[in-house]
């Protein structure tokens, strides 16, 4: 099960500390804990998953648009949606030490119990026949279980009170909800058809960490498949292979993924099945991703929180019903985290090691890397020549102080595919050397040639 490797994690945050992929948040004021920013390369990368995600999932296929919704919206959408009454966990204090704990981690920690869907009775019944113990101190006296809801609480406007009160998303699936009467009505898509988001949500957790696996402010890219109630096996199935497809674009090893069919007593209660894909992370198989076919339990319910008709007349037989959803979801940052994981390698060079981040070219923050040998003023002329003609086909940077191996060597470890070294000799040839990441095979190539090669590279 757990694939543990807590070197791995320890480099990967060091290297996207230090090459600025991610930097902790705040940092000039302590930092604020588990809250990170990204660096001008984790921006990069962020964006071209994001772009790839959207083409994807969304611009291959002719039945598929996108929102996007507001993060603060109307306080009932979320009583709707049942996160108002519904979306927690269950939280208790152990009363000699005073630490704070979330129930079920401690039970499945301590006892390997798993108390999903147990009410807070039940729980605080298990803790005291099994005599759970305090993860810090070991005392077995806590506090009652209770309820601690996740959504982050605002206040509209000026006066704070209850008619003020108002919430940070928890999820962008909502959006698609509340949005889907619009989308009928002006985009002439039919069922089936889907209706995609990429977004900033917000979770109070209890218990953050992992570095960017669980953090408070995270974003999420998800879609709501709308389908006829009788037909979901096909497409449930569909999506899934292609959440799978695309895991192996984005460069994640097969074999450290697993699909992991959530059981049925242990379904949410308007879920018909739900596949959770884990990956093997450096501290244990976790949640990656999910789909869930929710039914038609979020259209119903906004049906009868907003007392609006949405439901869906079929044009070709006028059946008319409130139509189910599929609902593929990705952390965006979590997704980063396993592809830094799985692009992380260190090899051999001669007698030095070399650590290179494998990123396949679509998601590489860089594409090319424009070095002169030497900064003197006869190559610039070439050398800015040349990565003008290349930040034309993909992002590419520029670099001319150090030695040109610690150069080949920043551009491997942020994982940019090809360097393009102009040397004395390009003065007299007019060619340029293009090193492969990779294989470290140097190639070269006239300038002329230089756009023809590089696009059939890309
Ligand atoms: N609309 C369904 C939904 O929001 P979820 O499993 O609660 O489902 C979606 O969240 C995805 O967001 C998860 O599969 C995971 O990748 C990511 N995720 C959830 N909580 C997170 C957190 N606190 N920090 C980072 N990513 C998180």
């Amino acid at each position: 099960m757990a694939n543990k490797d807590d070197k791995l994690m320890e480099k990967v945050q060091t290297l996207a500390r230090n090459r600025g992929f991610v930097y902790p948040d705040s940092e000039i004021y302590g930092g604020m804990a588990n809250t990170w920013d990204l660096g001008p390369l984790g921006v990069e990368l962020k964006n071209n998953l994001k772009q790839l995600w959207w083409k994807f999932f969304v611009q291959s296929h002719d039945n598929m648009v996108g929102v996007d919704s507001a993060i603060i919206m109307n306080p009932r959408v979320w009583e709707a949606s049942g996160h108002v009454g519904e979306f927690g966990d269950v939280l208790v204090d152990c009363k000699k030490c005073q630490n704070r704990f979330r129930a079920d981690h401690i039970i499945e920690e301590v006892i390997q119990i798993d108390v999903e869907g147990k009410t807070s009775k039940e729980i605080s019944e298990i803790l005291t026949k099994n005599k759970v113990k305090c993860p810090s101190c070991g005392a077995t006296d806590f506090t009652e279980p209770r309820q601690f809801n996740l959504l982050f609480k605002t206040h509209v406007g000026v006066i704070e009170d209850d008619k003020s009160a108002a919430y940070l998303r928890g999820e962008t699936a909502q959006g698609m909800f509340t949005n889907f009467k619009n989308i009928v009505a002006t985009s002439r898509k039919r069922v089936p058809f889907g209706i995609a988001q990429i977004g900033k949500a917000f979770r109070n957790e209890i218990t953050p960490g992992n570095y960017i696996f669980r953090t408070r402010e995270f974003e999420i890219a998800e879609f709501e498949y709308f389908i006829h109630p009788g037909d979901w096996e096909k497409p449930f199935e569909f999506w899934l292979a292609n959440m799978h497809e695309f895991a192996d674009i984005i460069g994640l090893p097969k074999n450290k993924l697993h699909d992991h069919d959530i059981p049925k007593e242990k379904l949410a209660h308007y879920s018909k099945r739900t596949v959770d894909i884990e990956f093997d992370f450096p501290f244990g198989q976790k949640e990656l991703w999910g789909i869930a076919y929710r039914q038609d339990y979020d259209l119903s319910r906004h049906i009868e929180y907003s007392k609006e008709d949405l439901s869906y007349t079929d044009p070709m037989t006028s059946e008319k019903y409130v139509p189910h959803v599929i609902e593929p979801t990705f952390g965006v940052e979590r997704t980063m985290l396993a592809i830094l994981c799985s692009a992380y390698s260190e090899d051999m060079v001669g007698d030095e090691s070399r650590t290179v981040l494998r990123l396949p070219m679509t998601l590489a923050p860089f594409k090319f890397a424009v070095l002169p040998l030497s900064k003197k003023p006869e190559l610039e002329g070439n050398a800015k020549e040349v990565w003008t003609l290349l930040s034309k086909l993909g992002n590419t940077d520029y670099d001319e102080t150090q030695s040109i191996g610690k150069r080949y060597r920043r551009q491997d470890e942020i994982g940019t595919p090809y360097c393009i070294t102009v040397d004395f000799e390009t003065l007299e040839d007019n060619a340029v050397t293009i090193r492969d990441r990779d294989t470290m095979k140097q190639t070269r190539v006239k300038i002329n040639e230089l756009e023809k090669h590089l696009t059939d590279l890309l």
